[in-house]
């Protein structure tokens, strides 16, 4: 991958050129963007996971992808301390000129401490990783939130595919990745407690809506691939990470 290094805010983050084409595409869109009306049923979406995140008394939430800002000025108007990134910087102004803390940020290399949020919401803008991207994406987005934190992950899938659309009405045409449910949940379930996962036809074929409701684990185990035989462990509450790193105090 190559990579050029930047300088934003003066925090120093890691740029991927190889989401210019990406980045073009949403840049391009953005005023186009800010002027649609938010369907119904992403209104339904966005409620259900406010109201979990309200009942459990939490606060500051990151939005990553976040658009032109319209759900994180939403959750802004209702009190929230709301964050927000995005690739596209034309997106980014949207945001910052709606009164957000929005800055032009990867979800790959995110510049926050560790535990700086207790929510990051995510609305059909992880579709455009490239699968073997997620699991470190995810791990990303894990780090950033305080144990117990929620996490909302909603996609287009149902089936799986990965590449460039080729009937995409954007220009550049963009990439995307889509998911089984199985797939998904195996996939999330390796750095997240999975509290809710929805597939909603969309009635475009076989395309379907993932909404996923996940929480950070209070306490992470992690444990090495070699000991894959104490996944088993997950289907009693132990929450098992097993992609990084090796737990030497267990396995000693
Ligand atoms: C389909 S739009 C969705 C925007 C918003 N969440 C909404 O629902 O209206 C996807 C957004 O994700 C952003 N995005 C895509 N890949 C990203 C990445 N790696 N890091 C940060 N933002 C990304 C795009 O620039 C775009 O604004």
């Amino acid at each position: 991958m190559r990579q050029q290094r930047f300088w934003f805010d003066r925090l120093p983050i890691m740029i991927d050129v190889s989401r210019d084409p990406l980045r073009q595409a949403y840049d391009n869109e953005a005023n186009t963007r800010d002027r649609q009306a938010l369907p119904a049923w992403k209104k339904r979406e966005r409620e259900a996971f406010f109201s979990e995140f309200r009942k459990r008394g939490l606060q500051r939430l990151l939005e990553v992808g976040a658009g032109t800002g319209r759900d994180s000025r939403y959750f802004q108007d209702a009190g929230c301390d709301v964050t927000c990134i995005d690739l596209s910087s034309n997106m980014v102004r949207l945001c910052q000129d709606k009164g957000l803390d929005a800055r032009v940020m990867d979800v790959a290399a995110l510049s926050f401490p560790t535990n700086s949020f207790d929510g990051v919401y995510a609305f059909n803008s992880l579709l455009h990783l490239e699968k073997s991207e997620l699991p470190d994406v995810l791990l990303e987005i894990q780090r950033v939130l305080n144990p117990g934190g929620l996490f909302y992950f909603g996609t287009y899938g149902g089936f799986d595919h990965e590449g460039i659309y080729q009937n995409d009405d954007h220009v550049p045409k963009r990439f995307f990745s889509f998911y089984d449910d199985e797939h998904l949940r195996r996939v999330v379930g390796q750095s997240f407690e999975i509290l809710e996962f929805r597939s909603v036809s969309r009635n475009v074929k076989d395309l379907r809506f993932q909404s996923l409701l996940l929480r950070k684990p209070c306490q992470i185990y992690t444990c090495s691939r070699r000991e894959g035989a104490l996944h088993g462990l997950e289907g009693i509450g132990v929450h098992i990470e097993s992609r990084r790193h090796c737990l030497d105090q267990i396995f000693a």
